[in-house]
């Protein structure tokens, strides 16, 4: 993949919501990826009296896939949030250790549950809003419509939002986080409101895209299933601490039934539920 040196871009219109900003369109023309490592080291959470993060230590390497899984509210969504600096933790560190004090800023991307497009603006036009202000409008209609090629939606870049189905729409939020060749890729139950089809046709997209770009991932999921498909590695949050740090030494891309992975799955399941 080569270095795509073009200009930074202005996008035109309404602001988007706070969560479809870049975080930092400075560094957003950066062409080929460079994955970025992490290491939290005693990260503590609170809101109030909430305590919500307790105590996290976790290395993961550049280009690693980490899935995320735990019950409902044990804190997940805030570790994400807390990796691509939309929020601050209340005690210990993060870092990505290549670039000390640094944030991941610019080179960090996160896709949530919901699409979040912008409704007014064509399929295109919504990616290039991952790119940031200042690139060339030529330039970023160009890498928006690569973007959009890579999740197989080349045809639907003149498209408003509406006209699309919900796997599409997801594809397209896919290609809004992908289109500045993140370092760092957070996806929040990504495919979660989709049906268990198109759920599998995204799960062989996500982890095509991954190995392509070669950018650390972060995934938080529901279901363990699809976290032993994609992750190179599940970790198992409950009540804001890791209870399980699981490797998943099978080979991409992999295969649903496998019998391999059914035991990992298993294994998961019960750190999850607390009976194992
Ligand atoms: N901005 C906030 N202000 C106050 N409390 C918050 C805030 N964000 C999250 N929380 C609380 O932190 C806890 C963990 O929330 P979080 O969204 O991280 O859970 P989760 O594991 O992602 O859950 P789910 O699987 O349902 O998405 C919850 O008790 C939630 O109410
Ligand atoms: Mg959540």
């Amino acid at each position: 993949m080569g270095r795509d040196t073009s200009p930074l871009h202005s996008v035109s219109g309404p602001t988007p919501p706070e969560s479809d900003r870049p975080f930092d369109a400075t560094v957003a023309a950066v062409g080929q990826v460079d994955p970025l490592p992490i290491r939290l080291r005693h990260v503590e959470k609170h809101f109030g009296d909430n305590h919500v993060l307790r105590g996290i230590d976790l290395e993961v390497p550049a280009g690693q896939f980490l899935a995320i899984v735990g019950k409902s509210g044990c804190g997940k969504s805030t570790l994400l949030r807390l990796l691509v600096g939309l929020d601050q933790p209340t005690a210990g560190s993060i870092d990505f250790h290549r670039r000390p004090g640094e944030n991941a800023g610019g080179s960090a991307r996160i896709v949530f549950q919901e699409p979040r497009l912008l409704p007014w603006a064509t399929v295109a036009d919504n990616v290039v809003v991952g790119l940031g202000e200042g690139v060339d409008k030529t330039a970023a209609h160009r890498r928006a419509l690569n973007a959009l090629h890579e999740v197989q939606l080349g045809d639907k870049a003149d498209q408003w939002p509406s006209r699309l189905s919900g796997g599409q729409r997801q594809r397209v939020a896919l290609a809004r986080a992908l289109v500045s060749r993140p370092g760092l890729l957070v996806l929040d139950e990504p495919l979660g409101a989709l049906d268990a089809l198109t759920r599998i046709t995204m799960q062989q997209l996500v982890s095509r895209v991954w190995r392509e770009l070669g950018c650390t991932a972060v995934l938080v999921t529901h279901d363990v299933a699809e976290a032993v498909n994609l992750a190179d590695r599940v970790i198992v949050l409950d009540e804001g601490r890791i209870v399980l740090d699981l490797d998943v030494p099978a080979t991409h891309p992999r295969r649903h039934g496998d019998l391999q992975l059914a035991v990992l799955e298993r294994q998961l399941l019960e750190a999850i539920l607390g009976d194992g």
